[in-house]
C-alpha cells in the first residue's frame, strides 16, 4: 500500500469523517452540492450515528469525477485519540480494500492524527499471499494507494517516520510467523535476523559448537531431537553513545511438538507460531533501526525446534544451564523457559542490560487467565512494570501484570537437581515465570510477557490485525524503549 500526505486528492474513493451526531463535514460540501445532496440524504436514511467505526458508502453519480464518498464514523471529537484515527484508517482499508477501486484519500486536518490514521491503514493492508499460486484478480487487493488529505502534509509525513517504523516491525514479525515450519527453521530465521544488517544492525549468529562450549546445555538440550541446527542470534542497535544497553530476549522455538511429552494433535499446526517471543524481538530490532533510535538495544533470540526423536530429551533427563543450576526435565513440553533460561543468562554475562525483557508464547494457562486481551507482564521492578504498563496503554499493545512470589517458587523443588521444569497445574504462568526469574541475577531490572493468547488471537479481531499472527511486539516496545531510553 503506497501511502502519502497531501493538501488535496482526486482518488476514486473519498473518505470523511462524520462526528457522533452526524452533520455533514466541511470536506463534504463540495460533493454534497456536485452530486444532489446525495450525502446529506445518506446519512438521514441510513441508520448512521457518526458511532466510530459506521461507515455509509455513497455512489457518485457519473458526472461527478469521484467514484465513492465513505462517510466514516468518528465518534464525539473530544474522544478521539490516536487509537481512534488508527481505527478509522484501518476500517477503512477492510471495507475498501477488495472493492476493485485503486485509490482512496481521507481527509484528516491534523498531522499526528493524520499519521495515526495512516498507520492504522498500512496495519490492516498486510498480507501474506507468498503459497497462494491461484489467487484470481478478484481475490487480490484492488486498491494500491491510501492518502490522507491534511493542511500540512509535511508535518504529517515527519510524524509518520516512527509509526511507518513500527508498523514495519510489526510486518516482519507477521511474516516469521506465518512462515511454515518447514522453511522457518533456526538456521533460517538466523539468517533473516543476518538480513537486518542492511538496516543497520550488527547481527551475530551463534551455533550449536559456540553454545556448547558456553555450556548452554539446557538450550541445546532441548534441539537435540531436531535434525535441525539450533542458533542463537544477537541483533545489536547502537544509537546510543556509551550508555549501557537495554537486553531484550525472545523465544523462538520454530515448532513445538512438545516432544516426547507430545502435544495432541488438534491445531497443532499453530504450533509454528511458537517463535512468536523471537519475531517480535527482531521486529522491534527492524523498528528502532527504521527510526533511527537514539538507544543501545540488544536483541537476543534462542532459535530451536521440539522434535520427538530417538536423541530427543526425556521426562526425567538432567539439563545443566548455563548459569551451573541443574534442571530435571518432567515435561519435555514446557521447553520455552529452558530456551529462555540460557539467554537470559548469556545477555547477563555478555552486558550489563539497564533492563531485561523476555517475549515468549510460554504458557497455555495465560490464554485461560488474560484471554486475547492482554499480555501477562511478570517483573521484578515496579517502575519497570509501570514503564511497560504506560507504554501499553499507547500503542494498543495490552499487559496486565500478574503476581510472583516464594511460595510459587517453591513449586519448583525437585527431588534430583536444583529445580524441575514444571510447577504442576496450580498458575501455571506464574511458575513458568518464576522458573525464568532463577536465571535473573540479583539486582537485575526484569521482565517477561507470557504473548501465548496474544500472539495470534481467535474471535473477532481489530480491522488492523488482519492476518493470523498479531504481530505483537514491536509497536509496544518500540514505544517503551522511545519514552525510557531515549533522553
Ligand atoms: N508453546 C507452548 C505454550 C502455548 C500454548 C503457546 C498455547 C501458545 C498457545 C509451551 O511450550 C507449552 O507447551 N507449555 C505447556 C507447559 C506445561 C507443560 C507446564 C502448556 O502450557 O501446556
Ligand atoms: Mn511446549
Ligand atoms: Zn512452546
Amino acid at each position: 500500500m503506497k501511502i502519502s500526505f497531501e493538501s488535496s486528492s482526486d482518488a476514486q474513493i473519498q473518505a470523511m469523517i462524520v462526528d457522533d451526531g452526524v452533520s455533514l463535514p466541511e470536506a463534504a460540501e463540495v460533493l454534497d452540492k456536485a452530486s444532489g445532496g446525495l450525502l446529506t440524504e445518506a446519512l438521514c436514511a441510513e441508520r448512521f450515528t457518526g458511532k466510530v467505526g459506521q461507515q455509509a458508502i455513497v455512489v457518485m453519480p457519473s458526472a461527478v469525477e469521484t467514484r465513492r464518498v465513505v462517510l466514516v464514523g468518528g465518534g464525539k471529537p473530544a474522544d478521539r485519540k490516536a487509537a481512534t484515527y488508527e481505527r478509522i484508517g484501518a476500517e477503512l482499508i477492510k471495507s475498501q480494500s477488495m472493492s476493485g477501486f485503486k485509490s482512496l484519500a481521507l481527509t484528516v486536518s491534523e498531522a499526528e492524527h493524520a499519521a495515526s490514521a495512516a498507520a492504522g491503514a498500512k496495519l490492516a493492508a498486510y498480507r501474506f499471499d507468498t503459497y497462494f499460486t491461484k489467487l484470481k484478480d478478484e481475490q487480490k487487493p484492488s486498491l494500491t494507494s491510501f492518502a490522507v488529505i491534511t493542511a500540512d502534509p509535511g508535518a504529517a509525513q515527519e510524524a509518520f517516520v516512527p509509526l511507518d517504523a513500527e508498523t514495519a516491525g510489526t510486518s516482519l514479525a507477521r511474516d516469521l510467523m506465518n512462515e511454515p515450519p518447514n522453511v522457518l527453521y533456526p538456521e533460517n530465521f538466523a539468517a533473516r535476523a543476518k538480513a537486518l544488517e542492511v538496516e543497520g544492525l550488527e547481527v551475530e549468529i551463534l551455533g550449536e559448537a559456540q553454545m556448547e562450549a558456553l555450556g548452554m546445555g539446557s538450550l541445546l538440550g532441548v534441539g537435540q531431537g531436531s535434525i535441525r541446527e539450533s542458533q542463537m542470534a544477537i541483533m545489536k542497535w547502537s544509537g546510543g553513545g556509551r550508555e549501557d544497553p537495554v537486553c531484550l530476549v525472545g523465544k523462538g522455538v520454530c515448532f513445538d511438538t512438545g516432544g516426547i511429552s507430545l502435544k495432541p494433535g488438534a491445531s497443532m499446526e499453530d504450533m509454528k507460531g511458537d517463535m512468536g517471543g523471537a519475531a517480535a524481538v527482531t521486529g522491534t530490532m527492524l523498528a528502532l533501526a527504521k527510526r533511527k533510535a537514539k538507544a543501545n538495544v540488544i536483541g537476543l533470540i534462542g532459535l530451536v525446534e521440539n522434535m520427538p526423536d530417538g536423541n530427543a530429551i526425556r521426562p526425567g533427563d538432567i539439563l545443566t544451564s548455563a548459569s551451573g543450576q541443574t534442571i530435571e526435565v518432567q515435561n519435555t513440553d514446557a521447553e520455552g523457559r529452558l530456551v529462555l533460561a540460557d539467554v537470559l543468562w548469556y545477555a547477563q554475562e555478555h552486558f550489563k542490560p539497564r533492563a531485561i525483557v523476555d517475549l515468549a508464547t510460554l504458557t497455555g494457562a495465560i490464554v485461560i487467565s488474560l484471554g486475547h486481551e492482554h499480555a501477562g507482564l511478570f517483573s521484578n521492578s515496579d517502575e519497570l512494570a509501570g514503564a511497560l504498563s504506560a507504554a501499553s496503554e499507547t500503542s494498543g499493545e495490552k499487559v496486565w501484570r500478574l503476581p510472583m512470589g516464594e511460595t510459587y517458587d517453591g513449586l519448583l523443588k525437585s527431588k534430583f537437581a536444583d529445580m524441575r521444569n514444571i510447577g504442576g497445574r496450580a498458575a501455571g504462568s506464574i511458575t513458568a515465570a518464576q522458573f525464568l526469574k532463577r536465571f535473573v541475577k540479583d539486582g537485575q531490572a526484569w521482565a517477561h510477557l507470557d504473548i501465548a493468547g496474544v500472539a495470534w488471537r481467535e474471535g473477532s479481531k481489530p480491522a488492523s490485525d488482519p492476518s493470523w499472527p498479531s504481530g505483537f511486539g514491536p509497536r509496544l516496545l518500540s514505544r517503551w524503549i522511545a519514552e525510557n531510553y531515549e533522553g
